[in-house]
């Protein structure tokens, strides 16, 4: 039992790294949203904070827009990032505005992850989840 269950967590663990490699842009650009702490002020998931900076969870984004707060900041205390000022990262972010309020809005937290958790397919985080149950069952 204990030989299948590791064979089974090996699988687990390469369809995992397989995953790592096709984050959707929505997932990409959450990763920059959380990386770059835009959740500070827009919210975890960019319904907006107490400090005033304007509800992104519209499913709208306009690229050009998007690049010009971006590129410039804002009047209001929207900060300029430059290190983000280039296209793939805009777009990543404008998918990820894009998901919001869909099906394909990635919820992950951590940006730094390999494979976010949340972008792991359900059946696989279903048994990773039964598989952590049985480990820490106690022993008898
Ligand atoms: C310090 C707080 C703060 C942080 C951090 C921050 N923003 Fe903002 N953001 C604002 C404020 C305030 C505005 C309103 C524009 C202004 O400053 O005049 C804004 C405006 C925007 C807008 C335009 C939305 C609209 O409806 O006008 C977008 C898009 C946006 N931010 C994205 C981001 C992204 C992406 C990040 C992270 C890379 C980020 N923000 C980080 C405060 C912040």
């Amino acid at each position: 039992m204990k030989i299948r269950l590791t064979g089974l967590a090996v699988a687990a663990l390469s369809l995992a790294t397989t995953a790592s490699a096709q984050l959707t842009p929505a997932e990409e650009g959450r990763r920059v949203y959380l990386a770059n702490n835009c959740y500070g002020c827009h919210g975890g998931r960019g319904g907006g904070t107490s400090f005033g900076a304007p509800v992104l969870r519209t499913g709208e984004a306009e690229v050009g827009d998007l690049t010009e707060v971006i590129r410039e900041g804002g009047d209001r205390g929207m900060p300029a990032f430059p290190n983000l000022n280039n296209t793939t990262d805009i777009n990543n972010l404008a998918a990820y505005f894009r998901s919001m309020r869909t099906p394909a809005e990635p919820i992950f937290n951590n940006w730094w992850e390999a494979v976010p958790t949340a972008s792991i397919p359900r059946p696989l985080r279903l048994y990773l989840a039964a598989r952590e149950k049985l480990l820490r069952a106690p022993v008898e």
